[in-house]
């Protein structure tokens, strides 16, 4: 058994891996300024405290009361919210992480597995590999390559294991909006729960996507290697397929599966820009390396699981 401190557990990727790591026997505390405590279900394994991650005060002392071995740190504006609110996206990605690391620290913890993004690459059509020179053009990619530098930089000078994961778009059932990149996992959501739903996007919009599951495999496949992994940067891009499918292909599957979906494509020129903004391919070599690699790398068996869990789902909500 293992103590995770969570923040942003509340949020999409945090459930899921809070998920993985109850059926797993491990002990989570979520720190997120949700607090929904209905989250979880009564498990007594899982405690959630409400709080932001830019209290520093309340984040200190919230660390040293849980003791935890594991930092994971999911909470952040992502890159829509992010580009329309810089300021609060400076305060909760860019100015927390500073905080954080060093609270993480005073309460001995051992290692920090930071939720960074695909988003850190600007735009091109080569692959983007985790060595190389990048420019993001959005404050979402500019705030993510800070807190994996300060901690790469935490981890040498003090000690503490550090890994970041530049995920592509994760999809899977739960993800809100707030990501410009949220429609990828909306398309197979909405139509899931017989939904009608906008893409706002132009139908050639293209990005690498990972399903949630195998997000959370590949954070925690990490983790339980980190020390053997002989990289200089803990700096991993998780993509599950990529090239990822075009928005128009996504649908085009999604009406195949789902014959009476309702999609239609209405782009919003701020997102599309956002989306156009980013890498369109991802390279997994690294990754790869250190010994993983996706289970849904097929299109067709990803969107078959996750219309699968959201029926499930929908299927418990009514029992
Ligand atoms: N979803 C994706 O496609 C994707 C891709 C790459 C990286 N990421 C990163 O993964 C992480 C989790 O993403 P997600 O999709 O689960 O997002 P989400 O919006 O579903 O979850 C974020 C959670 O953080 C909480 N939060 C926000 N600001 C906070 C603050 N100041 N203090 C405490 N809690 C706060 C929110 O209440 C929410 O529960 C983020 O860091 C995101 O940048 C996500």
């Amino acid at each position: 058994m293992a103590t995770f401190f969570i923040t942003g557990g509340c949020g999409f990727i945090g459930q899921w891996l809070t998920k993985r790591l109850i059926e797993e026997d491990h002990e989570v505390t979520i720190y997120d300024i949700k607090a929904d405590q209905s989250i979880m279900g009564a498990s007594p394994r899982v405690k959630i405290i409400k709080g932001r991650t830019d209290d520093a005060e309340s984040l200190t002392r919230a660390l040293k009361s849980a003791k935890p071995e594991t930092l994971v740190h999911l909470a952040a504006l992502l890159s829509a919210t992010a580009e329309g609110n810089p300021q609060d996206a400076y305060s909760v990605n860019i100015a927390s992480a500073w905080p954080l690391w060093s609270a993480a620290r005073s309460a001995d913890v051992k290692s920090i597995l930071f939720a960074s993004t695909a988003a850190v690459y600007g735009p091109g059509s080569e692959k983007a590999r985790e060595d190389r020179y990048h420019i993001p053009s959005t404050i979402y990619g500019i705030s993510k390559i800070y807190g994996e530098m300060v901690g790469t930089w935490f981890s040498r000078t003090y000690g503490i294991d550090f890994a970041a994961f530049r995920y592509a778009s994760v999809i899977g059932p739960g993800r809100g909006e707030g990501g410009a990149s949220a429609y990828t996992s909306l398309i197979v959501q909405k139509a899931a729960e017989g939904e009608p739903y906008t893409v706002q996007v132009p139908a050639r919009a293209q990005m690498p996507i990972v399903y949630v599951k195998d997000a959370v495999d590949a954070t925690l496949f990490v983790h339980r290697n980190i020390r053997s992994l002989d990289n200089e940067e803990m700096i991993f891009n998780v993509p599950g397929i990529s090239p990822g499918p075009t928005a128009g292909q996504l649908a085009r599957i999604v009406k195949r599966k789902i014959p009476k979906a309702r999609i239609d494509f209405k782009p919003d020129e701020k997102i599309a820009r956002i989306v156009d903004s980013w890498a369109r391919d991802l390279d997994s070599e690294r990754i790869a390396r250190a010994g993983w690699k996706p289970v849904y790398s097929k299109l067709d068996v990803l969107v078959d699981d996750f219309v699968r869990e959201v029926t499930s789902m929908g299927k418990d909500r009514r029992a």
